[in-house]
């Protein structure tokens, strides 16, 4: 295989990275709108995405001197489009994985007792973040969508099937990223009619379901696409998460845990954990994973420069003494609700404690503790469910803060391995792609640094339980 070229379409910016001669090469990053129309709204347009992954190629081949033995593209998950088969067009924006304008359509399935067959079928639990109900409100508000219905041109999919019709004619996805629609079913890994019906998405207007390692075409330039994943598992095997028992928690706008399962894990048990697909290589069996999202993250970090709390990224390093908790003062990053384990869109978030003596720097320091401590109740629920954890691998913009890193090994009570590469997803595109080459080359990620956990005073991780029961429903 000569090249292989993985495009990573994230939910901020696309970023390519060319693994070429033994060398992984940066080729670029593009970023791209957030389109806020209302409160809780949040859209991409397809064809500024679509435009950038073009522009990402071209680059690449230019690096390369021709188009590359393969590709692989990485998506950002539930984000849904709907569009004219036949033109290519998309109908309205993207709607992006974090919008909630379907809170009340799937506040009314509940009450319809939909989420019985969600967690029996998907695995997943009824709540906004996923594709299904996103697609139906598609159906029913992008102009001329029940028009192409009619005539049979309408496609409805996730933002992966969307290029990959564009840029290959290959209206595909790949189990990993049907498994976060709500549609599929996580037994058979293909459709399932009864998800769809309860939803009122139309399955014949729905993208074919293939393995993540599979053929879904050739890029504009030649390059044949030989992978097609969510970002989040591309990450899982990036970080080489290939033991059951490996777990990784990716720190971007949300944090993202996915820990390998040994075989398919059921759903809709207490801990709120959600069994999901890992990845699958043609032919092979799929492999599962159990999911936990924490929706806001590094988002809660932005909003503190938004709100005139942190001025520079330096301000996140160099906390001494006792925690913020320690001190009384707890954060709940529940500023889109709480997900895992949780899955309250209602809660809000909060800091519980602030006082006279209250500082911008202790409201940061009890941001970051705050996002830690929810982590750490993730990596418990997975200790608890899977028996025991082999290791886990962070990556994401958090983990470049020293003080986060040091917080979060103690708040899980575990080492973390901290990636060196800002690129793991990309560099789980490559694997993958290599994997199913049946190539035992791996390109290394730089060497990994290893944070040991401190001991935490008894109590603290009570205090902060009491602190997320007090926001919780608070909406
Ligand atoms: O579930 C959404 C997640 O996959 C998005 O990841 O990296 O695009 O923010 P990212």
């Amino acid at each position: 295989m000569t090249g292989i070229l993985a495009l990573d379409q994230g939910t901020t910016s696309t970023k390519a990275l060319l693994w070429h001669d033994g060398v992984l090469i940066p080729v670029g990053q593009r970023s791209h709108r957030q389109i806020h129309p209302r409160a809780g709204w949040v859209e991409h347009d397809p064809l500024e995405l679509l435009r950038h992954i073009g522009e990402l190629e071209e680059i690449s081949s230019a690096i390369g001197g021709g188009p590359c033995g393969a590709a692989g593209l990485a998506n950002q998950g539930e984000t849904v489009v709907a569009w004219d088969t036949g033109t290519g067009r998309p109908l309205h924006n993207a709607i992006v994985w974090q919008d909630q304008r379907t809170a009340d359509a799937v506040a009314k399935l509940h009450a319809e007792g939909v989420e019985t067959l969600t967690l029996e079928r998907a695995g997943l639990p009824l709540d906004p973040y996923f594709s299904a109900a996103k697609l139906r409100w598609l159906l029913d508000h992008a102009e001329g969508a029940r028009h192409l219905l009619a005539c049979g041109r309408l496609r409805l999919g996730t933002s992966d099937a969307f290029f990959l019709d564009n840029l290959a004619g290959v209206c595909a996805t790949d189990v990993t990223t049907a498994s976060r629609t709500s549609l599929m079913n996580l037994g058979t890994l293909q459709w399932d009619p009864d998800l769809c019906a309860a939803f009122g998405v139309p399955m014949q207007c729905l993208p074919e379901i293939r393995a993540t390692a599979d053929a879904f075409g050739s890029l504009p330039g030649g390059t044949p696409i030989l992978v097609n994943a969510v970002d989040q598992q591309a990450a899982l095997f990036g970080h080489g998460c290939v033991q059951p028992g490996d777990l990784k928690i990716t720190f971007g706008t949300g944090a993202f845990a996915l820990g390998l399962a040994e075989t398919r894990p059921e759903g809709g048990r207490a801990d709120g954990l959600l069994p999901t697909c890992a990845w699958q290589l043609r032919g092979q069996p799929a492999r599962y994973a159990l999911d936990g999202g924490i929706l806001t993250a590094g988002a809660a970090v932005e909003w503190l420069g938004g709100i005139g709390l942190l001025e520079d990224y330096a301000a996140l390093d160099g906390f001494t003494g006792p925690s913020a908790l320690e001190r009384g003062l707890a954060f709940v990053p529940a500023l889109a609700g709480l997900g895992c384990p949780h899955w309250d869109r209602k809660a809000r978030g909060a800091w519980l404690g602030l006082s006279l003596t209250t500082g911008a720097g202790d409201m940061r320091r009890a941001v970051l503790e705050g996002i830690a401590f929810r982590a750490a109740e993730l990596a418990r629920a997975m200790q608890t469910r899977g028996g025991g954890l082999r290791r886990i691998a962070i990556d994401g913009g958090l983990s470049r803060s020293g003080f986060f890193c040091r917080f979060l090994a103690s708040a899980i009570g575990s080492p973390v391995e901290v990636a060196a590469s800002p690129d793991v997803t990309a560099i789980g595109i490559i694997h993958l792609a290599l994997a199913a080459s049946g190539s035992t080359v791996r390109p290394g990620s730089g060497t990994s640094r290893q944070i040991d956990p401190n001991v935490l005073p008894d109590g603290l991780h009570e205090r902060y339980a009491e602190a997320v029961a007090l926001v919780r429903g608070w909406g």
